[in-house]
């Protein structure tokens, strides 16, 4: 039995129609047709990578089914592939990062490896970004410090971009679905990684039911008169996400609040929607180095230990039992990494389609 399996989970998509690739595959294609796009090399393969890793952590939302979305922000000019990164502002511990609108993968890694960088020196350092595109998965920046051996945070918000959820009490969008993550080191074979939209779900999941053709939950979206739905097309049609907590929504709502004070009041952009609709992701690291704290490696296994104890917790009724935080999406990546990632129909024609209007469908066998 696959881990997975084993873990009381199935997969993530069984019905309906979609083709299982393989990542090495997938992290080609994409990475070819962002190139094809006028993307550098190195950037492509980040991009790629970045969303393929997506894929493999159970988040499809954030995987190559935004590869298409991407190319066609290149070819608006709200994406600049290739844009060199300014600090306009710095300190021993702390920096200010301009963009220029880069690929948000690129950017958002440098910001964290230079955040890394100065906590090995500092101890603490925290890093603002903006005017770079979207970042994908959060929790790809902290985990570059949990590697590090630091606790490594990001926050990001959709800057001035137009808004997808409504705050608590509300029936328009006046928030972005503002993530937060943070990864811990441990000696845990799993990252110990929290990794999250403060609404009830992430936008592209919405995206994915209408690509897969499926129903959502009741309690993700409202319509445009404020009332509940599970089509997730309403969604589209003026309606909006709800903030993580259900009844207690407020709670999701404030953590939405602070994403945006940090991630885009604090770096300047500032809130609300700015009409040219230009996608910019703000976003805020921050990095502690565990060492300056107590030693590395007793923290390490304490961390551990800590995990295990959370494990053991007897089940609930009708429950798999408890995941550790990061446990879930690492299990995830064993099985798809052996046995391929499903990608429904709908994403695997407009990669077709695109390979195809790039001269690439017989180079990357999707003829
Ligand atoms: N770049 C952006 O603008 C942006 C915006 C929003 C979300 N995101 C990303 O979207 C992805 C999805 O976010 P989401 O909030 O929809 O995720 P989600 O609700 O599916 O899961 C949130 C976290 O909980 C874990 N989890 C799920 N079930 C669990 C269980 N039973 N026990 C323990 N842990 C469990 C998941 O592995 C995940 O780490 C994340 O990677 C996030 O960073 C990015």
């Amino acid at each position: 039995m696959s881990p997975i399996e084993n873990s009381g989970l199935g997969p993530l998509h069984k019905e309906g129609r979609f083709l299982v690739v393989k990542a090495d595959r997938l992290t080609r294609i994409c990475a070819a047709l962002l190139q094809a796009a006028g993307t550098p090399e190195d950037e492509a393969q980040a991009v790629a990578t970045g969303c393929v890793n997506a894929n493999l952590a159970g988040h499809d939302s954030h995987g190559v089914i935004a590869i298409p979305t991407y190319i066609d922000a290149i070819k608006a000019g709200h994406i600049v592939p290739g844009a060199e990164w300014t600090i306009v502002q710095e300190s021993p511990t702390t920096a200010v990062i301009d963009g220029q609108w880069g690929f948000g993968f690129h950017v958002s890694s440098k910001a964290m490896a230079l955040a890394v960088q100065k906590a090995k020196s500092a101890n603490v350092a925290a890093c603002t970004v903006f005017r770079q595109s979207h970042l994908g998965r959060l929790a790809a920046y902290p985990l570059m410090a949990a590697n590090a051996g630091m606790i490594g945070l990001a926050a990001a918000d959709s800057g001035r971009s137009p808004k997808y959820v409504a705050p608590f009490g509300g029936r328009e969008a006046r928030l972005g679905t503002n993530p937060i993550s943070i990864a811990v080191p441990s000696d845990l074979e799993a990252p110990f990684l929290l990794d999250m939209a403060t609404s009830v779900v992430a936008a592209g999941k919405i995206q994915l039911a209408v690509a897969r053709d499926e129903e959502i939950p009741s309690g993700w979206i409202i319509d445009a008169a404020g009332r509940p739905t599970t089509d997730p097309r309403e969604y589209r049609k003026g309606g909006a996400l709800l903030p993580l907590g259900g009844t207690q929504g407020y709670k999701g709502s404030g953590l939405a609040a602070m994403v945006e004070v940090l991630c885009s009041l604090l770096p300047g952009p500032g809130f609300g929607v700015e009409p040219s609709g230009r996608h910019n992701f703000g976003c805020f690291m921050a990095v502690f180095n565990v060492a300056a704290f107590r030693p590395l490696d007793q923290f390490k296994k304490e961390v551990t230990d800590f995990a295990h104890y959370l494990k053991t917790t007897p089940p609930s009724e009708g429950s798999y039992g408890v995941f550790y935080p990061g446990e879930i999406g690492y299990l995830r990546e064993q099985e798809r990494r052996a046995n391929g990632i499903e990608i429904e129909d709908a994403t695997w024609e407009k990669l077709r389609a695109l390979a195809r209007d790039y001269g690439l469908a017989g180079e990357l066998d999707l003829a």
